[in-house]
């Protein structure tokens, strides 16, 4: 066992060929966006270690690859994995950290040599940031019924190509994807082990806690229009320049996500026609707004669309404003929450988060549960995002542990 010997990143260590692929595959390249060439390397990678293990390799019809150990049949499967694709220049841990700290679990319980009692699988959800399409946890959602076939098809990237082109270009079969109830209702519980997005482990000195909620949180379009014309001659008391009436709610987000207690940030912008000589003709800046409660989330909603309109009415711009996605509070569930805890030690911190994950996306439909790792920078979808070795090994050993608890007890 990894304990005994005291072993740094047990992947790593084993196998210097997985630890190439590992570095080549999921922690160099950081735009790694759905069904393009970086995703089809980090799922060769994941069928990889499935072979390696002898576990059965199956992708499901959503996209979302499987390792299994016993026969999903069987009923009351445990599950472990999470995410390996990326936010655009995102880390290293966001994501895989959870996939293979599940491979790496597997190894430390079959190297203490327990038995399987029900069982087992190793998942990679596909999409879960939502870097390509807008919308996170595509795979998950699709899974559990919570994005129809119909949207889904909807959904285009910056190029304009369809979710189903995508897939289809990466060789899946788009026609397949929907509610997959049957695979849910085979498993007893999901575990997803995640790097910590925020500093409260570093804080508290703990280099493993557990998640007690997540908060809700969703995403607006805000389309500014305005009217084009020329960065020279125009006057400004002629100008109906979106940017303008952008740039006051940028402002007015960080005020009322301040009274809030809240968070809202605009990280992706476009604009058009986009020349540095043009007053644009539209502004377009996506919202994505977070908060402990669904009244605190409201109010900063509501807040900044108001001050928002104010901001138009005034510059002659109009506002269209468009919620892309939404995903309500999530208390994980406290059963399995608390039996984690009792493996794990009740000392164990119990953090929320302002996170989403495809475990809080699974949680209206089974237990899930979740572990996170101390990343002493704090920062996350960024390539700063970091956990040490020894922590790592500790997130592998405390998911063996209650992985143990839950499948060979
Ligand atoms: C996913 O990481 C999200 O919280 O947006
Ligand atoms: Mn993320
Ligand atoms: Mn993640």
């Amino acid at each position: 066992a990894i304990r005994d010997r005291q072993a740094a990143w047990v992947l790593a260590r084993h196998d210097a060929r997985l630890r190439a692929e590992i570095a080549r595959g999921l922690t160099t390249v950081l735009r790694r966006y759905a069904w393009t060439g970086a995703d089809a390397d980090c799922r060769l990678w994941f069928r990889m270690q499935a072979e390696a293990r002898r576990l059965n390799y199956e992708v499901d019809r959503n996209g979302n690859q499987w390792a299994w150990l016993g026969d999903p049949a069987a009923g009351d499967a445990v599950v472990t994995g999470s995410h390996l694709d990326s936010v655009p220049d995102g880390g290293a841990f966001d994501g895989p950290l959870g996939v293979v700290s599940a491979f790496a679990a597997l190894d430390e319980l079959r190297s203490r040599g327990v038995q399987f009692k029900r069982p087992f699988a190793i998942t990679n959800f596909g999409d879960e940031e939502g870097a390509r399409f807008g919308l996170a946890c595509v795979g998950s959602r699709l899974t559990a019924g919570r994005l129809t076939k119909e949207q889904a098809y909807e959904l285009r990237d910056a190029d304009g190509v369809s979710l189903p082109q995508a897939m289809e270009a990466a060789g899946y079969d788009p026609e397949a994807i929907g509610p997959d109830p049957e695979r849910l209702a085979r498993i007893g519980a999901f575990v997803e082990l995640h790097v910590e997005q925020g500093r409260a482990l570093d804080l508290s000195g703990d280099a493993v806690g557990i998640a007690s909620a997540i908060w809700p949180h969703g995403r607006w379009r805000y389309d500014f229009a305005g009217e084009a014309n020329h960065a020279g001659t125009t006057r400004l008391v002629d100008r109906r320049d979106p940017m303008l009436t952008y740039a006051e709610t940028v402002l007015s987000a960080r005020r009322e996500a301040e009274l809030a207690g809240a968070v809202a940030t605009f990280g992706k912008i476009a604009v058009e026609p986009n020349g540095v000589n043009a007053i644009p003709s539209l502004v377009r800046g996506w919202l994505d707004a977070r908060a402990a409660d669904q009244d605190a989330l409201d109010t900063v909603i509501a807040g900044i669309e108001t001050a928002s309109r104010d901001h138009a009415a005034r510059h002659g711009i109009d506002l269209t404003v468009v919620r892309e996605s939404f995903t309500p509070v999530v208390e994980f569930a406290h059963a399995l929450r608390d039996e984690i805890a009792s493996v794990l030690g009740e000392k164990t911190p119990v953090l929320g988060t302002g996170a989403g994950h495809d475990a809080g996306i699974l949680s209206e439909s089974i237990p899930t549960a979740m572990l996170f790792v101390r990343n002493p920078t704090g920062v996350s979808h960024s390539p700063a995002e970091f956990a040490a070795e020894d922590d790592c090994v500790a997130g592998v050993l405390a998911l063996a542990d209650v992985l143990e608890g839950l499948a060979c007890r």
